[in-house]
């Protein structure tokens, strides 16, 4: 298996009114091509910062994040923004739909953002953004807005908006954490099925004992250390 993402003796402080947090210290961890990770940890163990630092949305105080053998986190903002787009799909707990536009719309805006050249191919682009709304049962809410749908709506939304720039792999921050039971298992087969399908790597940080356990790897983090992996 091809290593593709890595964190190299990662350490993440934040100070606060003159205090210093040790959210994560000399965190190793290497994530394969189409390989599944489950972070699990108590509240407040560095899950999401690791989860930030991987697809680098926050910087690590040392240490460094490469992928695939190459060093990324000393790019500069602009060159780490267009990494994110072409490389990561994020998914988080709580959903970051955009209020004012509809689902397809939430679905197909990375691919503008990404490439504003391409609005040109914006047929294209709301084409491939109904597939995959059609793929997790929703083609029949394509012109609903967000506060028009439950919350296992809107995170299969979002899981079509992580994928639909064709990300190597996915960074999912507690993606069934705002969600009853019955919704979690939907919105985690779908997660599983669609990357395993299109053999993406999922990092997937959660509370939830039965979705960590269907990983390939299960890390455990306690106090921004890893404990067991
Ligand atoms: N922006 C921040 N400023 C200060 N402290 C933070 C910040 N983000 C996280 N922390 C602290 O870092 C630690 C790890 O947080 P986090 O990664 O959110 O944990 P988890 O996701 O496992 O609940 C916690 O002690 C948290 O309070
Ligand atoms: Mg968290």
């Amino acid at each position: 298996m091809n290593e593709i993402l890595r964190a190299d003796n990662v350490s993440k402080k934040f100070s606060m009114g003159g205090k210093t947090v040790d959210a994560l210290s000399r965190v190793n961890l290497s994530v394969f091509s189409g390989q599944y990770v489950s972070i699990v940890g108590p509240s407040g163990a560095g899950k999401s910062t690791l989860l930030y630092l991987l697809g680098l949305i926050d910087s690590a105080s040392e240490g460094q994040i490469l992928f695939k053998g190459k060093v990324i986190s000393d790019l500069s903002p602009r060159r780490k923004a267009r990494f994110r787009g072409d490389h990561i799909g994020f998914v988080f707990q709580s959903f970051y739909l955009l209020p004012e536009l509809n689902c397809l719309q939430n679905v197909a805006i990375p691919s503008f953002i990404q490439d504003p050249k391409k609005f040109w191919k914006r047929k294209e682009i709301y084409k491939k953004a109904r597939i995959m709304l059609h793929k997790v049962g929703l083609g029949d809410r394509l012109i609903h807005k967000p506060a028009e749908m439950s919350g296992g709506e809107m995170q299969r939304v979002a899981i079509c908006r992580s994928l639909m720039n064709g990300p190597s792999i996915i960074l999912a921050d507690e993606p069934t954490g705002n969600l009853d039971s019955k919704n979690s298992e939907v919105v985690a087969d779908l997660l599983f099925s669609l990357c395993r399908e299109e053999g993406k790597a999922l990092v997937l940080a959660t509370h939830n004992e039965n979705l960590a356990r269907r990983a390939d790897k299960i890390v455990k983090l306690i106090d921004g250390k890893i404990v067991g992996s």
